[in-house]
């Protein structure tokens, strides 16, 4: 086990006396994270007692712009001055302006947003709508997707994570990603939608197989079925694009967005949908009546952010610098073959693959100690995920790979608690 760190001592008691002991022990013991998170800035996180770490969670895609990023941090302060989260139920001229460019920026015909707080809320819309839309009770899911916590997203979440709380929301029905027959078998009359990650994050950053995602669509479009991309995490420029499916030229009828649309600062999430979808909104105006949805401020924080994800100059800097993490990691690959098994990447939704969890872990833990913070897929713990701010610089970036050796070759040679170098 890491020993805590002394300055951060007093956080981890507190955590422990006031949220969960067993929340501290999950981060020191299991994690092999013995610190508490401090003022962080761009692409690093600094803990309480000044070190400083290259982040490569980026909490999942909160920080694609970066820790603490300025603009956001005055189009924040303007915000407060001037407006407040607003009443949900009245009409905004803010969440409409926002409204408007989130439909201008999303691909075909995704032109109307149901605004929520987080990831989860928007999954929730999304499948509500699903349901509304068609009368139908069925959303396919699949197998090692990551939606959510509550209702239709802890249904579509593996069994471990759903058997506490089980019965979960019914009509959900897990299939392999990747696997069209497997939907096929199963899609029928009361199908409403089917729901996914373009690339499964939690997954250990699965892509779909070639032609996968336009022959959903093609079989929604013969089905009368609505299809949702999740891109809570493969959005918002995280691929390279600022919404993940335009790589592959497929629009789906609903979107959702969250994390990297508040700037790091604000919680504010979307549900984007089409013509179809707004006939039942049209119907049913107050179907999600979200106290904290839409927020003036968040919608302030989300306008400029997705003014920022979506500026061409970031999305090539995301291509380049994915490109070159992709090498480094094809050199680790020839360096320690027996370690790193393979890589996957695409924009900065990247990572390495190791023979097994155990090595997995031996990987994280080396990680953190030569200061990086990353973390290994839920579904897939040989796979170190690598999801660094969108921001980063070139020699963050290189500064990342040299750091990443050094990790690599302790676990390669066993090496429980060499001093830390950062
Ligand atoms: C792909 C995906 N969808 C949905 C969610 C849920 O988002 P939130 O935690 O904001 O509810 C997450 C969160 O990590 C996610 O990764």
């Amino acid at each position: 086990m890491l020993e805590v760190l002394t300055a951060s001592q007093a956080a981890c008691d507190q955590t422990a006396a006031h949220i969960s002991a067993g929340r501290v022990q999950a981060m020191h013991a299991t994690a092999g994270y013995g610190f508490v998170q401090g003022p962080s800035k761009g692409a690093v996180l600094t803990d309480l007692d000044g070190n400083s770490f290259i982040d490569c969670r980026s909490a999942g895609g909160v920080f694609n712009l970066g820790h603490r990023n300025p603009v956001i941090a005055r189009v924040l302060t303007d915000a407060v001055q001037n407006v407040d989260m607003g009443d949900w139920m009245l009409l905004s001229g803010i969440r409409a302006a926002a409204a408007e460019r989130l439909a201008s920026l999303a691909p075909g015909n995704l032109n109307y947003v149901q605004w929520a707080v987080t990831g989860s809320e928007a999954i929730e819309v999304a499948c509500k709508f699903a349901r509304g839309t068609t009368g139908r009770r069925n959303i396919i899911t699949m197998q090692n997707a990551y939606h959510g916590f509550s209702g239709f997203s802890l249904a579509a979440a593996p069994e471990g994570m759903r058997e506490p709380f089980a019965p979960v929301t019914p009509g959900v029905q897990p299939v392999p990603f990747g696997d069209i027959g497997a939907i096929e078998l199963i899609i029928d009359d009361d199908t409403a939608a089917i729901l996914l990650e373009t690339v499964q994050g939690s997954g250990g950053v699965i892509l779909p197989p070639d032609g996968y995602l336009k022959a959903l669509r093609a079989l929604c479009d013969a089905h009368g079925v609505l299809l949702i991309f999740d891109d809570v995490q493969a959005g918002m420029g995280r691929t390279g694009k600022l919404f993940s499916f335009e790589h592959w030229d497929v629009t789906p009828d609903m979107a959702v967005v969250a994390k990297a649309m508040g700037g790091g600062y604000y919680p504010v999430s979307a549900c984007v949908c089409n013509d179809r979808v707004l006939a039942f909104v049209n119907e049913r105006p107050l179907a999600h009546p979200s106290t904290f949805s839409g927020s003036e401020i968040g919608c302030l924080v989300a306008m400029k952010s997705l003014e920022l994800l979506a500026a061409p100059a970031l999305l090539d800097h995301v291509a380049k610098m994915g490109a070159r993490l992709s090498a480094g990691y094809q050199e680790l690959q020839s360096q320690f073959p027996s370690l790193v098994t393979g890589s996957r990447q695409i924009g900065l939704f990247t990572g390495l693959d190791t023979p097994d969890a155990e090595t997995g872990k031996a990987l994280r833990h080396a990680a953190v100690r030569h200061g990086l913070v990353a973390f290994t897929a839920p579904y897939r713990p040989q796979f170190l995920q690598i999801w660094p701010p969108l921001v980063i610089t070139e020699a963050e970036v290189d500064e990342l790979l040299l750091r990443l050796g050094h990790a690599v070759r302790d676990a390669a040679d066993g090496i429980q608690d060499p001093t830390t170098e950062y």
